[in-house]
């Protein structure tokens, strides 16, 4: 009689215990195994939320206005998504336009993809922010910060100013958290390889 009810009492409390872990796991003493599962999954659910708020960013700030080619659309031109934030494409023909009128000062001209800009500092061309090497593939996070923030292009400290249009000053102030989350999805979309050609000085 008395094992019968150890028993019993045994099954009651096993029970108990199972739904209690269940319930709330994370209340509960977890062996060493379960520990590290819990903590991998708490670290790729905070990337994924990470690459989800970049992408919101990403968006709200316009980014794609100047780093997408565009396609026509019904609507007028919409990001390439083939080419999404891959910058000027080198591959297309940059066409002409009658130079005078960048000599008053006045203007600034932009190409039809709105991917590449002359005005006073010379001819500049919107980067390629996919993860591929000639985009920023093999840049850190640290670089990343530094152009944003500094406005240095390839974000090294000794090198030149980024040109407008790039608006890095409006960025100057956004939250370390916000960054990281900007570069975690531009890290995570599709590369796409293309060399954008070289920042052209204004003609003497
Ligand atoms: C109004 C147009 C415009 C907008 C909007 C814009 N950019 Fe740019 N960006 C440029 C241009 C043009 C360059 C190249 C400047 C140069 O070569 O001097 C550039 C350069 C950069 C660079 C430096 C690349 C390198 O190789 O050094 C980074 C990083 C960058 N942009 C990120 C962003 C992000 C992220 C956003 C949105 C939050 C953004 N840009 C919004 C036009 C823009």
């Amino acid at each position: 009689m008395k094992i019968v009810y150890l028993a019993a009492a045994a099954a009651v409390w096993s029970v108990c215990a199972f739904t209690k872990r269940s319930e709330a796991p994370t209340n509960s003493v977890l062996t060493p195994l379960e520990a590290v599962s819990v903590s991998e999954k708490a670290v790729m659910t905070s990337k994924d939320d990470a690459v989800k708020r970049g992408q919101y960013l990403v968006t709200i700030m316009g980014c794609a206005d100047c780093h997408a080619p565009k396609k026509m659309t019904a609507q007028g031109p919409a990001p390439d998504m083939d080419r999404f934030l891959s910058g000027h494409n080198s591959a297309q023909p940059l066409g002409t336009f009658d130079k005078n009128i960048l000599k008053t000062g006045e203007w600034v001209v932009f190409n039809g993809q709105s991917t590449a800009f002359a005005g006073p500092w010379g001819m500049s061309f919107a980067a390629n922010l996919t993860p591929d090497e000639t985009g920023i593939g093999n840049w850190s996070f640290e670089q990343f910060n530094t152009a944003m923030r500094k406005g240095k292009f390839k974000g090294l400290e000794n090198s030149r100013p980024l040109m407008p249009p790039m608006p890095w000053f409006n960025y100057i102030n956004i939250a370390d958290e916000d960054m990281r989350a900007i570069f975690a999805y531009l890290k995570s979309i599709k590369p796409v390889s293309n060399v954008v050609p070289s920042y052209i000085p204004p003609a003497p």
